[in-house]
């Protein structure tokens, strides 16, 4: 393949889909430049662990559970939310750990996932036609003209936001997280509610009893290990100036500093496109979104372009089909990526695919839809020989009402009550645990 030299700007001889248009190139400048001079929010050596991390997922030995808001808001930047959302990830890694019997590799959507695609550019809100909202790194969701316009300094913005979100979440896991161990500890209210709960505290009392045999033969390094656990970040690489300014060079290697591992999203995935050609130079781990209209022979281009030396760890692939596309897609991909000889980590996306608008206009998901989703994806990977190396999911740790379903028994009519989400539904704290237990109940 005739691959021209890569370059931090390369992207900019190609089309980028899904920027926005800025009115006032200087001031775009202006912000890009005082971002390249800021310090790095994550450092290269945590990147490279988290590459190295994901090899070991790709040969089976290490799960990953990615999580995090759809789309992240700078106002949501709060003590609360992030310890909400840091506490609910740790509580499932720790379920994830029990059901595959594997260490578990904790990435947030969290710290910099605030600019998102959009399938229309513009919406129309009470009859008036409206630039859509493209995250908060790019406008404001207020329904008016003057919020919806793209201002640069919110590039700004969005790199403080994440430094401090990063910042806090460094504090809380250094300080010690210890009580996330005891389940007992744990808001359990769905398990009294499900007819599983039998299955459910069993799992309970497995985690409980190994946490117990830990912390009492634990003077040497198990204590430690319970205590101090890794936590990596991520968002999708959408808004392309911003990650170009993020961009840094260490050691003869550019990295992107923004976060640890960055995806390439369903819709900016062109084989020729500039998402690519900006992800094929960074020596991040990336992700890239895989759903039923990618042709096989443009994800083999994809993974030749950004994994040409084949190494693990290098690419995870997040597949999206939906509940009722799985079985029909999923099998044509794993085998066209074995022959290919890419060896990635598998993750499954049960959201993207399973989403749906209600009568009254809620954009849903039904938790039954995601965990078949899973189901089926866990089943296709054994039968055809390839590992399911870790999940992706959208939750929150706040009790919202975004999804329907789950032993807390959120029904259509309700998702009115608590509907907070900036873009797609998300689990709320007990769905997004209970989602965990379910995978525990399929795998032991
Ligand atoms: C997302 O992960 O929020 C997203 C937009 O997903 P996809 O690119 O798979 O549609
Ligand atoms: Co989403």
């Amino acid at each position: 393949m005739n691959t021209p030299e890569w370059q931090p700007g390369s992207w900019r001889s190609l089309v980028a889909a899904q920027q926005p248009d800025y009115d006032d190139p200087a001031a775009v400048e202006a912000a890009l430049a005082l971002l390249s001079g800021k310090p790095p929010i994550v450092a290269p050596g945590e990147v490279d662990r988290l590459r190295a991390d994901l090899a070991m997922a790709a040969e089976g030995r290490r799960f990953v559970l990615q999580g995090g808001d759809c789309a992240e808001r700078f106002e949501e930047c709060t003590a609360s939310n992030l310890t909400r959302l840091l506490q609910v990830l740790l509580q499932m890694s720790l379920v994830l750990t029990y059901a595959t019997r594997k260490p578990v590799i904790r990435i947030g959507r969290i710290a910099g996932q605030y600019a998102k695609p959009r399938s229309k550019g513009v919406e129309v809100v009470d009859g008036a036609e409206l630039p859509v909202y493209r995250g908060d790194l790019i406008n404001d969701m207020a329904p008016t003209v003057e919020a919806r316009h793209a201002d640069p300094k919110r590039m700004v913005e969005g790199y403080h936001h994440a430094t401090a979100s990063l910042n806090f979440i460094r504090g809380l896991i250094e300080g010690g997280f210890a009580d996330l161990h005891h389940p007992q500890q744990w808001d359990l209210d769905f398990i009294e509610q499900s007819p599983d709960s039998d299955a459910y505290n069993k799992i309970i009392d497995a985690i409980t009893d190994a946490v117990k045999f830990m912390t009492t033969v634990g003077e040497g390094g198990m204590l430690e290990t319970l205590r101090r656990v890794s936590f990596y970040t991520s968002h999708e690489a959408l808004l392309l100036p911003y990650e170009q300014a993020m961009t840094r060079r260490t050691a003869g290697e550019w990295h992107n500093l923004g976060a640890h591992f960055l995806w390439v999203g369903y819709r900016t995935c062109q084989t020729d496109g500039a998402h690519v050609e900006y992800l094929r130079g960074v020596r991040n781990p990336v992700g890239i979104k895989v759903g039923p209209n990618m042709p096989t022979a443009d994800l083999i281009e994809i993974l030749d372009r950004i994994d040409p030396g084949r190494e693990a760890g290098r690419v995870t692939l997040i597949t999206r089909f939906g509940a009722n596309r799985v079985g029909e897609c999923l099998p044509a991909y794993l085998h066209a990526v074995g022959h290919a000889g890419h060896p990635v980590v598998w993750l499954c996306d049960p959201m993207h695919g399973n989403t749906r608008a209600t009568a009254d206009g809620h954009k849903t998901r039904h938790v039954a839809d995601i965990f078949s989703e899973l189901e089926q994806t866990f089943e296709m990977h054994a039968s055809v020989g390839t590992c399911l190396g870790g999940v992706h999911f959208e939750l929150t740790g706040s009790p919202v009402t975004e999804c329907v379903g789950g032993s807390g028994g959120v029904r259509a009519q309700q998702l009115g009550d608590c509907y907070q989400t900036a873009c797609d539904p998300r689990l709320n704290g007990a769905q997004a645990l209970e989602m965990a237990f379910l995978i525990a109940r399929l795998l032991r």
